[in-house]
């Protein structure tokens, strides 16, 4: 499903669309397992969620949340850090409890990362899987931070980041040189497994690669393409892309 509109008012259909789920699953004593993204994308959404929480009383207290990424080799209290970032816009100002709340870690040796990353899958499947997962999309293509090449049946693990991913994030970092050379990221299979998929991407930069992601082939090259083929995908833009 593709629906055109502002940023501001696709954040707010997310946003209560989620609580609704949320709300449905505490009258039955039951879990959320949402799955999230970092980046500028997903900011407005969880103000949103903020503003839900303090405002109309929503609880977060049956949320688990699994995040799609972070940087290899930063702190979780690295100012540019995923984790940073979510307890700065959402985790810090609502009442998930902590155990609750799992991001990939920056700082796993590299003789354990694989166990790592397959706990971090099994994990999900504990939990009963992802019933509602947020995605952008970077230049180059990425979910996550399945670059260009990554497989259909990819699942958590560590990879090299893309040079267009890293030059997009120079900025932030104060140069090219000195963001991150790779990631760890949730795979294609496990995002693809989601129940239900939030897409969005807004503002110009991001025109040509959704429409290549969305109105091309499928294909590996771009990785978003594969969502063409999830069951229950809503794209969310503020441009036409048909
Ligand atoms: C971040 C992530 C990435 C971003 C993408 C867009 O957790 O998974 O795929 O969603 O790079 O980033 P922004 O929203 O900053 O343009």
């Amino acid at each position: 499903m593709i629906v055109v509109e502002s940023k501001e008012k696709h954040s707010q259909r997310i946003a209560n669309c989620i609580a609704e789920e949320i709300k449905l699953r505490q009258k039955f004593d039951q879990h959320l397992v949402l799955g999230l993204a970092t980046g500028s994308t997903p900011i407005p959404l969880y103000n949103e969620l903020v503003r839900l929480h303090t405002e109309e009383n929503l609880s977060f207290r049956n949320v688990y949340t699994f995040n799609l990424d972070e940087y290899c080799g930063l702190e979780d209290n690295h100012p540019k850090s995923y984790h940073d970032f979510m307890y700065f816009h959402l985790f810090n100002r609502i009442d998930i409890p902590r155990e609750n709340i799992f991001i990939p870690s920056g700082q796993i040796e590299p003789l354990f990362e694989r166990d790592y990353c397959e706990g971090y899958e099994q994990t999900i499947k504990d939990l009963g899987g992802i019933d509602i997962q947020i995605l952008g999309i970077g230049r180059s293509g990425h979910i996550g931070f399945n670059e260009p090449g990554s497989s259909v049946d990819s699942i958590t693990r560590k990879v090299k980041l893309h040079d267009i991913t890293r030059r997009d994030a120079a900025s932030d970092f104060g140069g090219f040189d000195n963001v991150p050379t790779h990631a760890i990221t949730m795979g294609m299979n496990t995002i693809l497994s989601a129940n239900r998929i939030f897409f969005m991407a807004f503002g110009e930069a991001k025109q040509e690669i959704t429409k290549r992601a969305f109105c091309g082939e499928i294909t590996d090259d771009v990785p978003a393409s594969h969502l063409q083929r999830h069951k229950k995908t809503t794209i969310c833009t503020d441009f036409d892309i048909t």
